[in-house]
Parts: structure tokens; C-alpha cells; sequence
């Protein structure tokens, strides 16, 4: 939105004087809309990695980084994660209120509807190899939803955009759920509707076809926690790929799947897989925490402290603060493994008050602590990071939603500064001069 009675921002470039509107932030930083530079200078701007980029405005995410401050649609995160149940965060997410007890209601029931996955995905399932990673199981399993539910893929028609996100709602728990169950060799399980939407996943996960399986009302709680944490992080890598795909006018699943390849990446989601391997690779070489302290600060063969750093928070994530709580809660009740946690401590304190880290301002990330309390609720390491997708789906469909009711919404295409070969004429192959 812009504000005519605010002063544009004036540049000089090339020594001629150039006004661009700004766009007020309610709360954070304003932007300046570039999109005349070309225009009228002939340059483009050159921002690697985005440092500097807004490629939106959004009603949904509000982050201070330097502040630790992270709201959903105005709420502060902790009060959410206390209060809420993952659902109701989500209809937050996509439908821009909390539901009140008729809506919410109505929206259980929706989802409830839609659980099932058609049977043909067991055989999708099956021709995968068992071990191969369920991200890129669930990338495809996602994608592959647009060709079961052809009515739902026009992004132009609301009611099929309604459609898809409560399919996509619905499906991807149980997804999640039976590349579980068919990598551990187990029979699938078939969602149960008189339990939650959290409960239900982690029957469909644990459950036993010959045994009744109380859920532990602590794990749910601790689900929903993890759930509420991860469901949106504003314009992060994936979620800035799911808008982008469907800018296109690409359908919510090929956009949604997008997302998900990149949170595969460990440098995003798969950072929480990363982590596990790391803390447990410090363990078995003995080598203790203040040697890979330094290993990492000497930027030794690309060492990095997995689960630290962030590009917006320079203070403590803050969802990492109510994760650690959370596990130690989740291992005292559960009995997970408390070397390692003792270890990710440890880890943390001497990075904490080291001069590298502090210097960078790199606190602990909401990945540092995730992968021990799925440990402790008995997930194997790869499926940490498809948990952070079931987590981000409300988030990646609010803003691929939002995205498609904005107006001044285009097509994204970035420009490059190209910097290869000039113009060269072809040369017959028996006459090409190979480089060295
Ligand atoms: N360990 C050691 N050094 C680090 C780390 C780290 N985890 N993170 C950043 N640095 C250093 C980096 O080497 C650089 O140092 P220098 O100034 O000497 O070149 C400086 O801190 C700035 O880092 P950057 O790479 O320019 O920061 P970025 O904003 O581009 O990257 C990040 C952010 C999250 C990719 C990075 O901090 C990182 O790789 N962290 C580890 C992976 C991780 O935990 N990812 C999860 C992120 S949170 C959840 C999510 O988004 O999915």
C-alpha cells in the first residue's frame, strides 16, 4: 500500500535526483518501491541472497529480529503456542482471525472429511525405495495430489482454492504419516476421525492395528507446540518459492511441493536432521564440544554450528527459547537421550559467550532443539524435517493465498547483471581450440 502524503525517498544516481514512493510497514521497516530504477536510469539492482529485498507486502507474519519478536497475524508467538491448538492456528493463518467455537467446529469437521488418501498412493508409496528420504517422498506425494483432484487446481476460482486447502490440510497428516509407516515396514494405518488433528497423526504414526494406542495428552500438547512454532516464518526460502511458483499461476499443490524441496535443504528445514547428525558426531569422536567449537570458528571444511544463525534474528530465536523449554519437559517425561541434550547445552553456553558467535550475533535457531524432542517421541531422524513441513503448510497456503488475492501481484522474474562470454561467433568443432 502506499502513502501519498509520505515523502518519497530520493536517491541520486549517476548525479540525477530520483523519487521513489515509499510503502509504510505498520510495524518494522517501510519499503521504497524500485520498480521505475530501470526505467529511468538503466540499472537493476543487485541484492544476492535478498538481503535487502521485500518481494511483498503481507497482513500474516510480523518478525523484529533484533527484538526476538515473532507474530502471527498480531499475536505474539507465545501466547499462541501456550493457548492454541495447531488448527486453530492455522485457520488463523489462512482465514486472518482465531475461529470462535461454531467456526472451528465446522472447520474440524471439514478436514475430518477429507483425510483419506485415495488407495492408490499405497502403490505410489511402494515405488519409492523404502529408504529413500521422505522429503523428497512428500514433495512428490504433494505434487502428485493435483492429478487426484483436477476440480481443485484453477487459482482464478476461489471456491477451488477453498478446495485445495482443506484438501492439502487434510491429506498431508496422513501423507507424513504413511511414508512413515512404509519405510519402517508397517501397515498403514487409516486416520481415526474421533481424534484431533495432532492425536490422529500420531495414532496413524504409532499406532498398531492390534492394539488400542492411548495417545500421551503430553505429546499431543508437545506436537501441537512444535506444529504452532513452525507454521509460518514470513518471506523465509521456502516460503518465498512456494509465492514464486505460483506467481506463475502454477496450482496450490505444485506450488506448495516447491516449498517443501526447498525446506529439504539443510540449511533451512533439514537443519533440524542436521543438528542430530552433528551433536551425535561430536559424541562418537570424543572429540568434545570446545574443539568443534573451534572447528567451526576456523571455518574448517565448511564446519558449521548446525542450528545456529539466522538471516533475520540477530537475539534469540524465539522459538527456540520455547522449544529448549519444551525439551526439557518432553526427554524428562519421556526419557530421551539426555547425553545429547546435556551436549546441545553445553554446545550452546560456549557459543553463547564466545566472541565468534557473539560478535555475529548467532543464537540458536528453532532447529537446535526440535530434533531432540522428536527423538525423544520416537521419529527417526529423516522424518524431523518432513515434521517442519506439516508444521509450515498453513503458512506456505496463507501466503500463496495472499499472493493470489493481491493485486499488484506479477509473475516473479528477477533481472541478472550477466557476466558471462561477450559475443564470440561459432567455430566448426574440428576447429575449436579447447580450454584448459
Ligand atoms: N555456524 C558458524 N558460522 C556461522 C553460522 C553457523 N551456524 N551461521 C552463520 N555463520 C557465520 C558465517 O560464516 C558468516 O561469517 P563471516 O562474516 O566470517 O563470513 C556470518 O556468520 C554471517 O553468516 P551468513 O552465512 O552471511 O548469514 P545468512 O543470513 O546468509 O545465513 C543461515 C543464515 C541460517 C543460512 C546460517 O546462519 C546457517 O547456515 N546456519 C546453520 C544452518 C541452520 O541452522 N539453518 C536453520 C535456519 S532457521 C530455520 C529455517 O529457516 O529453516
Amino acid at each position: 500500500m502506499t502513502d501519498q502524503n509520505l515523502a518519497p525517498a530520493t536517491f541520486e544516481v549517476d548525479g540525477k535526483r530520483l523519487e521513489f514512493q515509499r510503502h509504510p510497514a505498520v510495524e518494522g521497516n517501510d519499503g521504497v518501491n524500485i520498480g521505475s530504477l530501470l526505467r529511468e536510469t538503466g540499472l537493476v539492482t543487485l541484492d544476492h541472497g535478498f538481503m535487502n529485498t521485500a518481494s511483498c507486502e503481507s497482513t500474516i507474519t510480523y518478525i523484529d529480529g533484533d527484538e526476538g519478536i515473532l507474530r502471527y497475524r498480531g499475536y505474539p508467538i507465545e501466547q499462541l503456542a501456550e493457548n492454541s491448538t495447531f488448527l486453530e492456528v492455522a485457520y488463523l493463518l489462512i482465514h486472518g482471525e482465531l475461529p470462535d467455537m461454531d467456526t472451528y467446529e465446522g472447520y474440524m469437521h471439514r478436514l475430518k472429511r477429507h483425510r483419506l488418501l485415495h488407495e492408490d498412493f499405497n502403490a505410489f508409496f511402494h515405488a519409492f525405495p523404502a529408504h529413500g528420504h521422505p522429503m523428497a517422498i512428500l514433495q512428490a506425494g504433494i505434487a502428485g495430489l493435483a492429478t487426484y483432484y483436477p476440480h481443485t487446481l484453477n487459482p482464478k476460482d476461489p471456491v477451488e482454492v477453498d478446495k485445495a486447502t482443506t484438501l492439502l490440510m487434510a491429506k498431508v497428516p496422513t501423507m507424513i504419516a504413511s511414508i512413515f509407516r512404509r519405510a519402517a515396514g508397517l501397515p498403514l494405518l487409516y486416520p481415526d476421525n474421533s481424534k484431533l488433528y495432532a492425536e490422529d497423526f500420531l495414532w496413524m504414526t504409532f499406532g498398531m492395528p492390534y492394539e488400542k494406542y492411548d495417545v500421551d495428552p503430553m505429546l499431543v500438547s508437545a506436537l501441537n507446540r512444535l506444529l504452532i512454532l513452525h507454521a509460518d516464518h514470513e518471506q523465509n526460502c521456502s516460503t518465498a518459492t512456494v509465492r514464486m511458483v505460483g506467481s506463475a499461476d502454477a496450482n496450490m499443490y505444485a506450488s506448495v511441493a516447491a516449498g517443501v524441496g526447498a525446506l529439504s535443504g539443510p540449511l533451512h528445514g533439514g537443519a533440524n536432521e542436521a543438528v542430530l547428525a552433528m551433536l551425535g558426531k561430536i559424541r562418537e569422536s570424543g572429540e568434545g564440544v570446545a574443539k568443534f567449537v573451534e572447528r567451526v570458528k576456523n571455518k574448517e571444511d565448511d564446519v558449521k554450528l548446525m542450528g545456529f544463525g539466522h538471516r533475520v534474528y540477530k537475539h534469540y530465536d524465539p522459538r527456540a527459547a520455547i522449544v529448549k523449554k519444551s525439551a526439557h519437559e518432553v526427554l524428562e517425561k519421556l526419557g530421551g537421550d539426555n547425553e545429547l541434550l546435556d551436549l546441545a547445552m553445553e554446545l550452546e553456553g560456549i557459543a553463547l559467550s564466545d566472541e565468534y558467535f557473539v560478535e555475529r550475533k548467532l543464537y540458536p535457531n528453532v532447529d537446535f532443539y526440535t530434533g531432540l524432542i522428536y527423538k525423544a517421541m520416537g521419529f527417526p531422524e529423516k522424518m524431523f524435517t518432513p515434521l517442519f513441513a506439516l508444521g509450515r503448510l498453513p503458512g506456505w497456503i496463507s501466503q500463496y493465498r495472499e499472493m493470489l488475492e493481491d493485486p499488484t501481484t506479477k509473475i516473479g522474474r528477477p533481472r541478472q547483471v550477466y557476466v558471462g562470454e561477450a559475443e564470440r561467433a561459432w567455430v566448426p568443432r574440428e576447429e575449436r581450440q579447447h580450454k584448459a
